[in-house]
């Protein structure tokens, strides 16, 4: 795919990994970006031969100023799409108006339940019985873009928050690739609120 991609990542980076080994999306990753200088995210960038940049916000005196930077070695690496991937950072309009309808998130709830930092703790704290995956655009909002994807995770009886997360974990690494890759192929159209995913029939 002749596409440039970024991702964001803030801690252990297991969805990068898998976006890296995804056939079709990795060889596109042209760089990681971290707003933790030591995040082992950034480490997998480096093994796998990808620009790493960690941009940390200690150094920038406003929000508004950390994402000047990050807009900047993004447009300095002529990056056409991003992918947050455990990014545990808000982003303001700065950065995300300059690549709006180009930016996915992954996000461990079935949103709109549970948006935060804490989802898969929210969902075993509310009694959940199912919660899952949500492959959603950037917007100005946090964890609020038109979903891309969506899949169930079932809560378990003795389930805790690491359990749990595990398993959905298991079903971001399988989903975030595919949602990534439609989104590089062109072939997701947002009205409103809804994604529509083009077809063969339907592509230009
Ligand atoms: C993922 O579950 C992601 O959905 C959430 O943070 C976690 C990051 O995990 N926002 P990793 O760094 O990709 O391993």
């Amino acid at each position: 795919m002749d596409v440039r991609i970024a991702v964001l990542a803030s801690g252990t980076g297991s969805n990068l990994q898998a976006l890296l080994d995804d056939p079709h999306v990795g060889p596109s990753i042209v760089l990681v970006v971290s707003n933790r200088p030591k995040a082992l995210a950034l480490d997998r960038a480096r093994a796998a031969g990808v620009k790493a940049v960690p941009l940390d916000p200690a150094h920038y005196e406003s929000r508004e100023a950390h994402d000047r930077a990050l807009r900047a070695v993004l447009e300095e690496e002529g990056v056409e799409l991003i992918l947050n991937a455990g990014y545990m950072r808000i982003l303001t309009p700065v950065v995300v108006g300059a690549f709006e309808g180009r930016w996915l998130n992954v996000h461990p709830s079935l949103l709109p339940a549970f948006p935060g930092a804490h989802p898969v703790r929210d969902a075993l704290e509310w009694g959940a019985k199912v919660t899952g995956v949500t492959v959603h655009f950037v917007d100005e909002e946090v964890d609020h873009g038109p979903i891309v994807v969506q899949e169930c995770v079932a809560v378990l009886p003795g389930d805790d928050e690491a359990s749990l997360h595990s398993r959905i974990q298991e079903v971001e690494h399988r989903v975030y690739p595919r949602a990534a890759r439609l989104l590089a192929e062109g072939r997701l159209k947002v009205e409103g609120r809804r994604v529509h995913v083009l077809g063969e029939e339907d592509r230009p």
